[in-house]
């Protein structure tokens, strides 16, 4: 049965934390989306994460550890990622690295892949959950898969009823973490997310590749990218300048084309930041009552990439 925690106190992480230490699961938020955490150690606990998710085993999840020092027991780290490590956790990064040859992370969890997905997040739930249990935690996000990532813990609920959650209220990036591939000398965009490629391009020196998602999928690099997500019931329409009348508007700025009944703003002061904290909460709503959305064009300066990248995968629905 699902229980809930507003406010968590040092005792109900204690209980999380044991739960977590038995090998059951329990959601809890960081700073881009709520994550669906499992002992990443533990085989049974993972394969009760991919279930709960209704999610495709051949998709790996991201292992959430407290330290850069912890995350180096797991993966093995060259320069740049250590540099992308010092430079950005604890935060909305993660890196794809090698596993370590006595890496104690389920084949599982990494979906048999030599590699591993690392992030410290920045969240103080987040970090008193890891500290409390001292368990690495896969935690991909907390919701059915393919489905609308989870910004608050009412999203999670209503995604996953039989879950835990940890509460604590909105998330403040809103986006899912920047995914970078540090293999090779030469870092890889594998996902975009809550952290710019241009600040990530100014921190290495490098510009960083962004492969289509048929390559990357091909060539193992980014398995999830082809998998279906981030998809409301209504359908998307994008960059729209006007709206018809069955239509919801998801609008960004101040130039808004008419007043419209059912209409939420991303951000009226034309804010990426604003916008990508807002895209999921307000893509939830909309999506309650409305069966077509017109989205106003997004920037795709800084966060706005990441924004229209989920926009683009939402927009091509369910199908
Ligand atoms: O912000 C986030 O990253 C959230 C919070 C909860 O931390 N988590 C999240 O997890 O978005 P999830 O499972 O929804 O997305 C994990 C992504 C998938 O696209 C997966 O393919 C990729 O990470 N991934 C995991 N391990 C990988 C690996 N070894 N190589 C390449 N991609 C990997
Ligand atoms: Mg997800």
């Amino acid at each position: 049965m699902q229980k809930s925690y507003p406010y968590p106190t040092a005792e109900d992480i204690k209980l999380a934390a044991q739960q977590l230490q038995a090998g059951k699961l329990v959601a809890f938020p960081t700073e881009t989306v709520y994550g669906l955490g499992g002992d990443a150690r533990n085989g049974q606990a993972i394969a009760s994460l991919y279930e709960a998710k209704g999610r495709p085993a051949f998709n790996p999840l991201i292992v959430h550890i407290s330290s850069l020092e912890k995350a180096k027991k797991l993966g093995v780290f060259n320069d740049t990622a250590n540099h992308l490590a010092t430079r950005f956790w604890p935060g909305a990064l993660t890196l794809v690295v090698p596993r370590q040859t006595d890496c104690p992370i389920s084949e599982l969890a990494s979906a048999g892949l030599p590699t591993i997905a690392l992030r410290v997040p920045n969240h103080p739930l987040a970090q008193q959950l890891l500290t409390t249990s001292d368990c690495p935690l896969a935690a991909p996000s907390a919701n059915r898969s393919g489905h609308l990532s989870p910004t608050s813990a009412q999203h999670v609920r209503s995604s996953l009823p039989d879950v835990t959650v940890l509460d604590g209220g909105q998330t403040s990036i809103g986006l899912e973490s920047t995914i970078i591939g540090c293999l090779e000398a030469r870092p890889v965009m594998l996902r975009k997310g809550g952290i710019a490629r241009h600040d990530i391009e100014l921190a290495t020196g490098l510009p960083l590749e962004y492969l289509p998602d048929e390559e990357a999928t091909n060539a193992r690099l980014a398995p999830g990218r082809l998998a279906r997500h981030y998809a409301p019931k209504a359908q998307l329409r994008l960059n729209a300048i006007n709206t018809e009348h069955d239509e919801a508007l998801l609008a960004f700025g101040a130039d808004i084309p008419v007043h419209h009944e059912k209409m939420l703003n991303l951000s009226p002061t034309g804010d990426v930041m604003e916008a990508a904290a807002n895209l999921f909460a307000y893509l939830h709503q909309l999506d309650t009552d409305a069966t077509n959305i017109a989205v106003m064009p997004i920037p795709n300066t800084g966060v706005g990439e990441a924004i229209n990248d989920r926009l683009n995968r939402a927009a091509r629905g369910r199908s």
